[in-house]
Formats: C-alpha cells, sequence, structure tokens
C-alpha cells in the first residue's frame, strides 16, 4: 500500500524544532513533500536533511513569518518549486510575554501578536490560490486561545484571534473545498513549554523528565506533557481526510475542559 501522503506538498511553519519539526518528519515519513521555515537557519538545515535521507524533497528557508516580504518571497519559491500546495500547518508560535499586564512591554506584547495571527495570515494569504481541492490549512493553537488563565496576556489574545481566522476561513473556504481546522496539542515537550534556550542542548527526553511527576505550573495535575511525535501523528490523521472530511473543528490531546 503506498503511502498517505504520496503526491502531497506540506508546508509547516516553525518547523526547526519542537512540534513543528516533528510534524515535518511525519509528514515526510507519509511521503509528502516538505516546505519549513523558522528564523533559525542552522535548525532548519538538520531538519531538511532528516527529510531527505526519507527520499523527500524539502525546501527550507530562514525568516520570520511576521514579515510580510520575507513570507511573500518563501511562498513563490514554494509555488516556483512545488507547483501547489495541498497542507499548510500554521504551527510557528511566540510566546515570550508570560508576566502580568501591569508589567508588559509594548514592543515584546504586540510582537506576539504579530507572530502568531500576522504570521499565519501571512502564510494562508500568500499559499491560498496554490492550493487545490481537498487541501487543509491546520493552525496550531492552544488551551489559551479558549479559555485566559492569569498571565501571557498576549498570548491569550492572539491566539482567541487563531481560533477566530480558522472559523472565518473554514465558513469561506468550503467553496473551493479546502478545510481549515484547529490542533491543540496540549502540554507538550518543548523549550518553549519548559521555557530552555533552544541552543542549550536539552532534548526532549530532559523536558518530558522535568515533567513527570509535576504538571506545568497552572494545569490540572491529570494533565499530562506529551512527546511532540504524538501532536503529529494527529497532525497526519487531520491532513489525511477525504474531501468533505471536518472543517472548522477543533482537535485537541489536552485533557482538561478547553
Ligand atoms: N509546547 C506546548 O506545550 C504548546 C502548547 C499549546 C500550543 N503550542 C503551540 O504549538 C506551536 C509550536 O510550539 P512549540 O512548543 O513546538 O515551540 P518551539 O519548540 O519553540 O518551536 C517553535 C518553532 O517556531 C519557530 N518560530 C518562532 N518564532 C518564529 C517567527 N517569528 N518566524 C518564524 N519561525 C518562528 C521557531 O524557530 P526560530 O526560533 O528559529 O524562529 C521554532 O522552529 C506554537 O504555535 C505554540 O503556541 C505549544
Amino acid at each position: 500500500m503506498g503511502k498517505s501522503l504520496t503526491g502531497k506538498v506540506a508546508v509547516i511553519t516553525g518547523a526547526g524544532r519542537g512540534i513543528g519539526r516533528a510534524i515535518a518528519l511525519a509528514f515526510a515519513e507519509a511521503g509528502a513533500d516538505v516546505a519549513i521555515c523558522a528564523r533559525s537557519s542552522g535548525a532548519l538545515d538538520e531538519v531538511k536533511e532528516q527529510v531527505e535521507a526519507k527520499g523527500q524533497a524539502c525546501l527550507a528557508q530562514a525568516l520570520d513569518i511576521s514579515g510580510p516580504e520575507e513570507v511573500g518571497r518563501f511562498c513563490n519559491d514554494v509555488i516556483a518549486q512545488f507547483g501547489k500546495v495541498d497542507i499548510l500547518v500554521n504551527n510557528a508560535g511566540a510566546y515570550q510575554d508570560r508576566g502580568a499586564f501591569v508589567q508588559s512591554q509594548p514592543e515584546e506584547w504586540w510582537r506576539t501578536i504579530e507572530v502568531n495571527i500576522r504570521g499565519p495570515y501571512l502564510m494562508t494569504r500568500h499559499l491560498i490560490s496554490a492550493m487545490p481541492e481537498g487541501a487543509k490549512i491546520i493552525n496550531m493553537n492552544s488551551g489559551k486561545g479558549y479559555s485566559a488563565g492569569q498571565n501571557s496576556s498576549s498570548y491569550h489574545v492572539s491566539k482567541a484571534a487563531l481560533k477566530m481566522f480558522t472559523e472565518a476561513l473554514a465558513n469561506e473556504l468550503w467553496q473551493q473545498k479546502i478545510d481549515v481546522n484547529t490542533i491543540i496539542p496540549g502540554p507538550t515537550a518543548t523549550t518553549t513549554l519548559s521555557q530552555q534556550d533552544p541552543n542549550s542542548g536539552v532534548t526532549t527526553e530532559n523536558i518530558l523528565d522535568k515533567f513527570t511527576n509535576e504538571p506545568p505550573a497552572g494545569l490540572p495535575a491529570w494533565e499530562r506533557v506529551k512527546h511532540p511525535d504524538e501532536v503529529a501523528v494527529l497532525a497526519l490523521q487531520v491532513a489525511s481526510y477525504p474531501i468533505g472530511g471536518p472543517t472548522g473543528q477543533v482537535f485537541s490531546l489536552a485533557r482538561r475542559p478547553l
């Protein structure tokens, strides 16, 4: 039997590490050619090598997803190389503003909004004309986009905007037979969760160990920190539905009501 994504082209943002990297590798394993981006070229080059080792083509470009010109250039290159985009995973996200609102820094607060909502907008806007019937858009959201906790107000606001972006697009793009869905990973072992420097050599296993007996702050004891590969399995499922599958839906791996 052929692989499930043979002949498909997938764009995954923020694929240098964490959840995006896991999705890029899972999609390549399933037979897709992939285009990936993030700011750090070193991390992207490693993922590109791993994708190519699976026998799939990979376009990797360093860029900031909030920059219209950079995103435009990347998307033009993707379309020139592959001719179409079957799956777009808007995964890259910023989560630097962690403190109380009264201590927030205006530049940092707004930057979160730019990365988390302008980024997906720009990427989707530039690629939409290259997306055929049956294409999928998957937006990586968070429980924090659905119910606000304390602190990190910019993250809550940006992810709530991404929720509405997903729903608004689903209500329009059904006409082109393009499905738009949300994935909520729940706490996942990446350096965004552990708040560590991604260049410090910390591994996924180190992060999983750190949270074995204590859930991340603010989450119930029955939450579980998962491996990024578990999120990739769900992304592959959502990307694989035939035409007429779910759209405007939320697929969550969280272990708490949203
Ligand atoms: N981990 C969790 O527990 C969790 C929970 C809920 C939701 N999420 C969501 O899942 C998504 C992925 O998170 P993650 O935990 O996998 O994070 P991560 O390990 O920190 O990876 C984020 C990726 O996005 C890239 N990126 C960040 N800012 C960017 C920008 N401005 N332009 C282009 N690329 C950028 C990063 O590379 P560079 O730094 O090199 O640019 C990296 O490749 C995010 O949308 C996040 O909000 C994560």
